[in-house]
């Protein structure tokens, strides 16, 4: 049984006060809704102040992004150790938006998934094709080599925390998302890449999340069909209701 994971990614966007503000609202909406777990990942300055706040509460903090050393020369960085020490439990790594204009490549993915795996955080490793891509009917070919190579050298047997998330570049802040079949086609493909990588059974088992404008009249049929497993939400998770009706409405 994968248990759905509903990430909010809020990019640049909150102050700690308002981050603080967003869970005091959040909570009451979501505090019965068991059946996912739901993680938050602000910016790096609110990391602290909302950790704090969710602490007792079943909601999981996470970071946007880290470094893959435990520290050193690399300012403006934040390594595994410092988030681990400040209780974050999560970490997006990969995201298009890291990828596209940060120079991420799949290899600083890999060193970095595996920092995270070393560090006991739960990584959520963003894969996805750009749309020249999808148009050259690439996709296939950028889900295998992305997927393979963030899991290039991962030791099976600590895999299991593994998260992915299908984040198609052409879907993320545009207002088109994936049709159902195509979410579920990608998210075959990676699963499948999963089981070649690792084993078949962490293929079973590792979730994949759908990210790409996910709103609440779309979350249904994009969070919990088949291979879905939940949802990367970006903008639709920056107002408490609107995010807390996406949890409700992904209720398998
Ligand atoms: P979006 O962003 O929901 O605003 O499309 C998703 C993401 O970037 O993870």
């Amino acid at each position: 049984m994968r248990k759905l994971l509903i990430a909010a990614n809020w990019k640049m966007y909150k102050t700690p006060t308002e981050s603080t503000a967003f869970l005091t609202s959040f909570f009451p909406l979501i505090k019965n809704d068991t059946f996912a777990e739901i993680v938050l990942c602000p910016a790096m300055p609110c990391l602290p102040a909302l950790v704090d706040a969710a602490r007792a509460k079943p909601v999981f903090v996470g970071a946007q992004n880290m470094h893959w050393k435990n520290e050193g020369a690399f300012t403006g960085e934040t390594s595994p150790v410092m988030l681990s020490a400040i209780g974050a439990t999560h970490v997006l790594i990969g995201h298009s938006e890291r990828r596209q204009y940060f120079n991420e490549t799949d290899t600083t993915v890999n060193l970095k998934l595996k920092a995270a795996l070393a560090h006991s955080l739960i990584p959520i490793v963003c894969v996805g094709e750009k749309l020249e891509e999808r148009e050259a009917g690439l996709t296939r070919n950028v889900l295998e080599l992305q997927t393979s190579i963030a899991l290039e050298g991962i030791d099976s047997a600590i895999a299991a925390p593994i998260v992915f998330a299908y984040e198609p570049v052409w879907a993320i802040g545009t207002g088109r998302t994936a049709t159902p079949e195509i979410a579920e086609d990608a998210h075959k493909i990676i699963r499948a890449q999963i089981g070649k990588s690792l084993t078949p059974a962490l293929a079973t088992s590792i979730r994949i999340l759908y990210g790409g404008s996910v709103k609440p009249d779309n979350a249904k049929s994009l969070c919990c069909i088949g291979d879905i497993d939940g949802a990367l939400v970006g903008g639709a998770s920056l107002n408490p209701q609107s995010f807390a009706e996406i949890v409700h409405n992904a209720k398998p």
